[in-house]
């Protein structure tokens, strides 16, 4: 069976009852300035891969379990590598000139038994976040990005009410090892995608969802504490899947009870929707959804509206292909990334306060069930190459132009038109829609 991503109905069943923050208004947009200026010396350029995805020699855990129960297209064996490959790879991301390498620290490898942390799997973050660093980069780490181990699992996972507290005492564990790494942080990544998945996965039940938002919550606030305590200063945060046209029904109601503890929004951009193009939630043909690259100004613009001031971070943003082939709409890579940035930059020309912005990712990995969306820089194929070599795309160069640079040049104009009228933060995408200068 093909482990397919949730739909937009599940997505608005995820969303449970309770105050929701809400976008405010759209003002109108400032004129189109024909120069664009680049994003400044400070700005955070980085990439970004979770552990599941991208390590192989998996330890036991909800996820290796599913991947290995022949429900998904593909099996795990040992993804890219990256625990045999994270010197290589993290070489690969300085040469880009980027500043920040997000990685998620897998609660599985550091706490195989209850009660038991394996000095082994700490070290093996102790290398990478040491290499991040001898690098000249600055680590984003993510506590939890979808999953935990076999031994939580056969507790019941988030249907568990102790998974809290267990929860908790991994997280502490992380932080005070990693603390003076002064990583940026991410709590969970995609909670409402997380639950959606966990559905899927048939390890909880739809009237259970609301529990597991609520304990995602009490352990996002409770480590944001924590953190703040080891690491005076910290950026914490928990990053949503901006979600076009339903993005305040789906992701407002936990977004409002941890909105009090959030040093930055973190936002996932990937996909468009306008009224004839619509977002497909499968993933075997999630390379046939709509890209729309001035969509990340939409979402940009909806959170600076709901966080005004606050500082806002694309934490991951990318493009599938099918197996690395040329994609029906003739979008390539390097268009598409210069294109987006290009918005990134007229989203701060307008006075958004972004401040770093992450592709997704370094190296094609394991899309939780396939091999074949390939989102990499680097290309890598799994299923027939066993030498696993990162094979350079042609947005290799342009990213490494544009973290040089700042941005993409003044003179800049998109490959790609923005839609006139699209659903990517409705009304204002359509009443007031981004354009281009004359
Ligand atoms: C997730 C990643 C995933 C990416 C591309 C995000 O929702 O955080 O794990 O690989 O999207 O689908």
């Amino acid at each position: 069976m093909r482990f397919r991503r949730p739909t937009l109905a599940l997505l608005v069943m995820a969303a449970s009852a309770g105050m929701t923050v809400t976008a405010a208004p759209a003002f109108a947009r400032p004129e189109p300035p024909a120069r664009i200026a680049p994003l400044g010396p400070d700005f955070l350029w980085g990439v970004a891969n979770s552990g599941f995805q991208s390590e192989g020699h998996a330890p036991d855990s909800n996820w290796s379990r599913y991947a290995a129960s022949g429900r998904t297209e593909d099996t795990y064996r040992d993804s890219i590598d990256f625990y045999d490959h994270y010197e290589s790879d993290i070489e690969l991301a300085r040469q880009l000139g980027v500043k920040v390498y997000r990685i998620s620290v897998e609660w599985a490898r550091v706490q195989p038994q209850p009660g038991v942390w394996d000095e082994n799997g700490l070290r093996f973050y102790d290398k990478v976040i040491g290499a991040i660093r001898a690098a000249g980069m600055r680590p984003m780490l993510t506590l939890d990005h979808w999953v935990y181990p076999g031994w939580e699992a056969d507790r019941g996972g988030w249907s568990n009410p102790d998974i809290v507290s267990d929860w908790l005492a991994n997280a502490r564990t992380v932080v005070d090892r990693y603390a003076t790494a002064d990583p940026l942080w991410v709590t969970f990544n995609e909670p409402t995608m997380y639950m959606l998945n966990e559905l899927r996965m048939g390890n909880v039940s739809a009237a259970a969802m609301p529990v597991m938002q609520d304990r995602i919550a009490q352990a996002h606030n409770a480590v944001y504490d924590y953190i703040h305590r080891v690491q005076p200063g910290a950026m914490v945060t928990s990053n949503v899947a901006y979600l076009p046209s339903v993005e305040d029904a789906v992701d407002g109601p936990l977004m409002s009870r941890i909105a009090a503890k959030l040093d930055y929004i973190g936002i996932d951009y990937y996909y468009g929707m306008s009224p004839d193009a619509l977002y497909s939630p499968d993933i075997a043909s999630m390379w046939k959804n709509p890209l729309q690259p001035e969509g990340i100004y939409y979402a940009l613009d909806h959170y600076a509206r709901t966080f005004p001031g606050k500082p806002l971070y694309i934490v991951e943003n990318g493009m599938p292909t099918e197996n690395g082939a040329p994609r029906a709409d003739g979008y390539a890579r390097a268009d598409d990334l210069r294109d987006t940035i290009y918005w990134v930059q007229r989203a701060k020309a307008d006075g958004m306060n972004v401040i770093g912005y992450n592709y997704w990712s370094l190296a094609d990995n394991y899309e939780w069930g396939s091999y074949t969306p390939r989102f990499g820089l680097y290309t890598v194929d799994v299923e027939t190459d066993a030498t696993l070599t990162r094979r350079p795309t042609d947005a290799v160069p342009a990213y490494t132009a544009i973290t040089g640079a700042g941005g993409v040049p003044a003179d800049y104009r998109p490959t790609r038109e923005p839609e006139t009228c699209s659903l990517l933060d409705a009304p204002s995408s359509c009443t007031d829609p981004v354009v281009l200068p004359r």
